[in-house]
């Protein structure tokens, strides 16, 4: 069977407004900063593809290999008929569940939801190609905004896979689990993917990567503003630094200038000074009572918790209570 066609709930002109607001308020602060998720135009949905291939990006192989272990746990448990995944970017490892509900049978739907058309564009073709027995239907939509116009009808399961969760601010976290849950009917489930708390040796290099695909990764979001608000920025002379922040436990990633510039963006003159930061991205790393606590707090029950066999990367199965 062939995809249906995109279901969009974000036009390109509402995500031009939304980065022109993002840009003026976050580059004319104090402390400079931009949102993740204009990293992931068509450029920047490869680039991410790539780095979850580099060796030093171990979330990706090791949130495989729990779904791999647990898939058939998962569609036996939950039962769902319609599975929506948020973030849905490649939905390369959501194959493993695909492929768990296809031999248990009874899953109808497949939702994949992102703000990359490029990316749905690609998974829901290739998706629609290999499960022809399930309805395949990509929604371009915001996951910060958008959870109430989700799919309804028969027992959903909404996975949130990649450690996503983890660029949102703890304040976002606790506004995205609130809508999340009033989205959902009571024992609806969600499956969630968080990094986990470990030596930062391990984790700094997953975001500093020797080849330099998580540097060109942060600078995209640079050419993203340059071509879509005609901005003058330099990427190349931006020098991207990841930084482990013990208190926070959270990976920040930063663009430093390496010299003195002048930036015009909208009707902004963005002054750098050489060796300032412009904050682009956390990614928060988490412990299992504090997943089961803000999971508790959203009106949800964690009811499994598996990891990797080295304990790398945790996966939640909780339910809507
Ligand atoms: N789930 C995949 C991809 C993770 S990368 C994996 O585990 O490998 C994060 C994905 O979330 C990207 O595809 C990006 O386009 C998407 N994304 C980021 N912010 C978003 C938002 N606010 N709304 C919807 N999708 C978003
Ligand atoms: N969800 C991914 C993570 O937190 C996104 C990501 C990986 C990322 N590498 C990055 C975001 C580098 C910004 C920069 O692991």
């Amino acid at each position: 069977m062939t995809a249906e066609p995109l279901e969009i709930y974000l036009e390109e002109r509402d995500l031009q407004r939304g980065l022109r607001e993002d840009a003026r308020a976050g580059l004319s602060a104090d402390e400079k900063w931009l949102p993740p998720k204009w990293f992931y135009d068509a450029r920047g949905s490869e680039l991410f593809e790539a780095i979850t291939r580099l060796p030093e990006y171990y979330p990706t192989r090791a949130e495989r290999a729990v779904l791999a272990e647990r898939a058939p746990d998962i569609a036996a448990l939950t039962g769902a008929k319609t599975l929506i995944e948020l973030g849905s970017g490649s939905s390369e490892k959501t194959r493993l569940l695909l492929d768990a509900f296809t031999r248990q049978g009874g899953l109808g739907t497949f939702v994949p939801l992102d703000v990359s058309v490029s990316a749905l564009l690609g998974s829901t073709a290739e998706i629609a190609a290999d499960y022809p027995e399930l309805r395949v239907r990509g929604i371009v939509g915001d996951f910060t905004r958008q959870l109430d116009l989700l799919p309804t009808g028969g027992r959903r399961l909404v996975v949130f896979l990649g450690g996503t969760i983890g660029n949102l601010l703890p304040a976002e976290r606790a506004e995205f689990l609130a809508e999340m849950r009033a989205a959902l009917e009571v024992n609806d489930w969600l499956l969630l993917g968080t990094d986990l708390v470990k030596d930062p040796s391990v984790i700094v290099p997953a975001y500093d990567d020797a080849a330099g695909v998580t540097a060109e990764f942060n600078r995209n979001v640079l050419h993203v503003i340059n071509r879509e608000l005609g901005a003058d920025f330099d990427p190349d002379a931006f020098e991207h630094v990841a930084l482990w922040d013990p208190a926070h436990e959270w990976i920040e990633m930063r663009l430093r200038a390496t010299r003195a510039m002048r930036v015009r963006v909208l009707d902004l003159t963005v002054e750098f000074a050489p060796g300032e930061d412009l904050r682009t991205e956390v990614s928060a790393k988490f412990r299992p009572a504090g997943i089961a606590a803000e999971l508790a707090e959203a009106d949800f029950t964690a009811s499994e918790f598996w990891t990797d066999p080295d304990g790398l990367f945790g996966v939640t199965l909780a339910q809507a209570r």
